[in-house]
């Protein structure tokens, strides 16, 4: 009996901790539109500041990204595939892309670059997709 109820608990505590998670991931998600609906405009403005603060905040979820997939947050409300972990390399692999994609457009802003920003902007912008297309539903 006792050991049923501790498995109990376990499950219960597993779950919310699934939940929190999901939710946290996809706030940052969210925020990530945000980020780019910031730095269109900016780009037409020449306002590297905010392009550059909006990439690297990009970059920076990109980094924490993969600790907010732990195996079995496929489940819950989340659009999150079970493939992530099937091809956990390629899914580390494809947050990486995102994060070195944001960093240059964090980068070239901040060098004044505007030529380069439409180029860096469609960039990053492919990275998303290109991970949504494969491990979200
Ligand atoms: C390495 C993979 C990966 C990258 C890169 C990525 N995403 Fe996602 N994204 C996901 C997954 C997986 C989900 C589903 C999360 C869930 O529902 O738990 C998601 C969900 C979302 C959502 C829905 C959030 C919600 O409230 O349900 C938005 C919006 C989003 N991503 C935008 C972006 C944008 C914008 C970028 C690029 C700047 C981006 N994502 C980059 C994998 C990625």
């Amino acid at each position: 009996m006792r050991s049923f109820v501790m498995f109990f608990v376990m499950v219960v505590m597993a779950a919310s901790a699934n939940a929190d998670v999901i939710t946290e991931r996809k706030e940052n998600f969210r925020a990530n539109v945000k980020s780019l609906k910031l730095i269109q405009p900016a780009m037409e403005q020449g306002d590297m500041e905010t392009i550059s603060k909006e990439a690297e905040s990009i970059a920076s979820w990109a980094k924490a990204m993969p600790e907010f997939f732990p195996q079995g947050s496929d489940m819950g409300d989340t659009k999150a595939r079970p493939e992530i972990w099937e091809n956990w390399d390629d899914f580390l692999a494809k947050s990486a892309a995102n994060r070195e994609a944001a960093e240059t457009l964090a980068e070239l802003a901040a060098a004044g670059n505007d030529e380069a920003l439409p180029g860096a902007f469609g960039a990053l912008s492919k990275t998303c997709g290109d991970c949504h297309k494969l491990y979200k539903y």
